[in-house]
């Protein structure tokens, strides 16, 4: 499922397509759809892979190619301030999502460049590109990517890569400090262990506990299989949430995807549920609510582990989210889009979808669309090359 490559969708994706195209829509009378405050055309209207990034007034997103693009905007007028585009005839494509630490915006490469650009200008201020590699996705062979989402701690760049390994940067000037390679991808995006340490999903069925200063290895919880997605962690318990998907040995099978619960104090996994998908915690709610890998959502109380509401039949074709929901907590709705290019606001009580909001190809954040500040404006990248600016307001 990680690598989306327009126009045909990968083995994982397409296992979802099946699943949901088996359910039947019903929706009573049309839905309301909101307007955009703005939409912003990607450079050669190239696909948006990556979840947009607000910092404070400005917006960055990134492209796949042919723009290969880093574009900063105003986040409330979309104004393009800068653009950088790598101008390569290589795989270039911006697909991890970058990541903006001390006036510097972290980026990768499809072809397994680290690289981190002056926030103000776009230029580049160091640049790191790792041995080249072929790695294989479903049938095909293609130069190893970066695909997991950087994490800066400590003034250090932590990020996995398709090739096997974790690197660890000096976030300020790209040297590399160390780097850790597990027996299989390592393409989950790597979080704070509440125990220490940095955590980071690898496809071999494990997550990885390293040392953020020398890169040691402390141990690894079991997950299902392959994963490479950000978990949801709940600090006060030390509980984490991760989708994931058990290998499936049959050839015409498809993977089958997992949502595991770790508690990572006592070392042990509490629980695997089925179907699997992106999980967000919020602990207002003390629920999971998860972003399904079959297109379907659900929230879970995680006192006692109850689903609290399941909704299989999302109106206009339900299929994979690549990526969680994002909780607006003024109106009380989860957002979230999907490969089929709709995003649904539902509510976070019951699941009932409220809007949606058609783009005209593919949505497939790792992260999941981002939030304005001010909790009015929803940041949407499509595959069919426009950053959407969704008004909140627009919609009741
Ligand atoms: C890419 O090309 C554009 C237009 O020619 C140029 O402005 C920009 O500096 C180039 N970017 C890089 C990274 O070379
Ligand atoms: C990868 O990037 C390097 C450096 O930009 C370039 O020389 C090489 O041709 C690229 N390879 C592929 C397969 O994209
Ligand atoms: C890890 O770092 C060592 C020491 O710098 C280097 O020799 C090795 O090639 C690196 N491994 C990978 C996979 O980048
Ligand atoms: C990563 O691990 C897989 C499975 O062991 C192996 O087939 C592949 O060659 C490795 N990739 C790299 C770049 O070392
Ligand atoms: C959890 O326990 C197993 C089995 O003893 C061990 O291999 C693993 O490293 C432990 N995990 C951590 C994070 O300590
Ligand atoms: C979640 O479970 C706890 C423990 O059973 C219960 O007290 C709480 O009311 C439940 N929350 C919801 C929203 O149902
Ligand atoms: C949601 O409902 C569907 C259809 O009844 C069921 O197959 C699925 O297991 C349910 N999901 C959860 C998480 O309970």
């Amino acid at each position: 499922m990680k690598t989306l490559v327009y126009p045909s969708l990968s083995l994982w994706a397409l296992g979802a397509v099946l699943v949901a195209s088996a359910a039947t829509v019903t929706q009573q009378g049309p839905l309301a759809s909101p307007t955009t405050k703005f939409q912003v055309v990607a450079p050669k209207k190239s696909n948006i892979h990556a979840s947009p990034v607000l910092v404070q007034d400005d917006l960055y997103f990134s492209t796949l190619e042919p723009g290969c693009a880093l574009v900063k905007c105003n986040a409330y007028t979309g104004e393009v301030l800068w653009t950088y585009m790598r101008n390569s005839s290589a795989r270039c494509g911006l697909r991890t999502v970058p990541v903006y630490a001390n006036g510097l915006v972290h980026i990768g490469t499809d072809n397994n460049t680290f690289a981190a650009l002056d926030a103000e200008t776009g230029q580049v201020v160091w640049s790191y590109q790792a041995r080249f590699n072929l790695c294989i996705d479903g049938n095909f062979y293609h130069p190893c990517e970066a695909y997991s989402t950087a994490l800066i701690v400590d003034g250090r760049r932590i990020q996995g890569s398709e090739d096997n390994t974790t690197r660890c940067f000096d976030a300020a000037t790209g040297e590399l400090l160390w780097n850790f390679t597990a027996p299989n991808m390592m393409n989950g995006s790597p979080i704070l262990d509440p125990s220490g340490g940095v955590l980071i999903g690898a496809d071999d069925g494990h997550f990885y506990r390293l040392d953020i200063a020398t890169g040691a290895y402390l141990g690894r919880y079991n997950h299902c299989g392959a994963m490479d997605t950000r978990p949801a962690l709940d600090i006060a318990s030390g509980r984490m949430y991760a989708g994931c998907f058990i290998k499936n040995d049959n050839p015409s099978g498809h993977d089958i995807s997992a949502l595991v619960a770790i508690d990572t104090v006592a070392n042990s996994t509490l629980w695997t549920r089925t179907p699997g998908g992106v999980p967000i915690y919020n602990d207002y709610y003390g629920a999971l609510f998860v972003a399904g890998f079959d297109g379907t959502a659900y929230a879970v109380n995680t006192s006692n582990n109850q689903v609290l509401w399941n909704v299989t039949f999302l109106p206009d074709t339900p299929k994979l989210f690549f990526g969680p929901f994002v909780l607006d907590q003024v109106r009380h709705r989860l957002y979230v889009g999907n490969v089929n290019g709709v995003v649904y606001a539902l509510d976070v009580n019951d699941g009932a979808v409220a809007w949606t909001f058609r783009t005209q190809n593919a949505i497939a954040h790792q992260l999941g669309a981002t939030l304005s500040t001010d909790n009015n404006i929803l940041y949407v990248g499509s595959y069919d090359g426009t950053l959407y600016a969704i008004d909140l307001t627009s919609v009741a």
